[in-house]
């Protein structure tokens, strides 16, 4: 067993022991896969002012997201096929995430069900909402969110139509995977994975599969996705949603000034700075550079949080100064994940953790609450010139 030192260490790992078709379904971005990359080197030209000879004892990382307590501002993203990183893999990070004390986001297009998560763990999760055609399965799968005590809604506002993800198209990526030659010889070279997938019965859509009319067997995420997702979605629809859920309601995919001020009119508690991790519109701005121009215009009304490309505590703290409020990763628990199943999980949180307790440290604080901009070194991050809108400059 490799020493594991770095989220790097357990991609690598979970590379070798996670199928072809699902390593890839989580490690890819949209076409070219430029805003994918850029979501990870923006962050590198934003630098650090160090600061030494100060009480650096007593550091603390708690705070709250949404109100609620956290470890550290660092939440676990909503991520589609978890549990075909790893059998069971949805129930496995949520009680990672919640012996951690961070908040664990099920995702709609998950394997594990919000029926499986509430009955593996002990405190609220979070669940996230696609916007889909058919209303009533909507309504049916925001009531089993309230029944399973879901504590906050996250809205993804962001993928009315998929972005094609050139992989998953070669890969003929689906729930259960089709026993196509190549992947019975890709999956014979992965034999814990195949062992951990003998031994679930959790293998198809669970918030979907039999909840959906007419879905009995959903196995093309870009055929359904393609049938389902609503194009003609609207900030009424976000009413529409409010109307039905009365808890926390947090956003997701801003990335525009003018859609976070229409979030802020919603009624929102909260909204995501996010690009979807790079898979959706290529060509978009990284998340952290997006992340200042969003910040300026509706950071004093609402909380912002933002996800995208997060690989260590370094980046947590960068984004934190930024104006991030918290933070989500989804493909560094991915990693752990397919690397190691709940230890793995537990181990991308107890690196991301070290990481950042370190940094603040050397940035001279010692209270997670107090970072800001003070902290980074003027000039090596900016707010794109595209953001300042012409009533800005009056
Ligand atoms: C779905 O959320 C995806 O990004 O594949």
């Amino acid at each position: 067993m490799p020493v594991i030192t770095c989220i790097e260490d357990l991609r690598v790992l979970a590379q070798k022991r996670v199928p072809r078709m699902f390593y890839d379904y989580a490690d890819a971005g949209s076409w070219t896969e430029c805003t994918y990359r850029a979501n990870c080197s923006d962050f590198a030209p934003i630098k650090f002012r160090q600061r030494v000879a100060v009480n650096m004892e007593n550091r603390t990382l708690r705070t709250t997201m949404v109100g609620e307590d956290v470890r550290m501002p660092v939440a676990l993203a909503p991520t589609g096929f978890t549990g075909m990183q790893h059998a069971d893999g949805e129930i496995l990070a949520a009680r990672a995430a919640e012996r951690f004390g961070v908040p664990f986001t099920l995702s709609t297009m998950s394997i594990c069900s919000i029926e499986d998560i509430a009955a593996h763990t002990s405190k609220p999760f979070w669940f996230q909402l696609y916007m889909m055609k058919d209303r009533a399965f909507i309504e049916r799968l925001i009531a089993r969110a309230k029944a399973a005590n879901c504590s906050a809604l996250v809205l993804t506002l962001d993928l009315q139509v998929l972005g094609q993800r050139h992989k998953d198209l070669k890969n003929g990526l689906s729930a259960p995977p089709k026993l196509t030659l190549p992947n019975i010889v890709n999956m014979m070279t992965k034999p814990r994975w195949c062992l951990g997938m003998l031994g679930t019965q959790r293998r198809g859509f669970g918030n979907i599969v039999g909840h959906a009319s007419d879905v009995s067997d959903l196995s093309s995420l870009s055929a359904w996705t393609a049938q389902q997702f609503d194009p003609a979605l609207s900030w009424a629809d976000v009413e529409w949603i409010k109307q039905r859920w009365d808890g926390k309601l947090i956003i997701k995919g801003i990335m525009d000034p003018e859609d976070a001020r229409l979030a802020v009119q919603s009624g929102a508690d909260a909204i995501v700075v996010s690009n979807h991790g790079g898979r959706q519109l290529d060509g978009a701005l990284s998340s952290i550079a997006a992340l200042p121009g969003i910040v300026d215009a509706v950071g004093s009304e609402i909380e912002v949080h933002m996800d995208g490309g997060i690989r260590s505590g370094q980046d947590v703290i960068k984004a934190l100064a930024l104006g991030a409020k918290g933070v989500y990763i989804g493909r560094a628990f991915l990693y752990g994940l397919g690397a190691m199943g709940e230890a793995g999980v537990t181990k991308t949180l107890e690196i991301i953790e070290r990481e950042l307790d370190l940094t603040m440290a050397f940035c001279g604080l010692t209270d997670v609450r107090k970072v800001d901009k003070a902290i980074l070194i003027p000039g090596t991050w900016q707010v794109p010139q595209s953001y300042i809108l012409p009533g800005d400059l009056a």
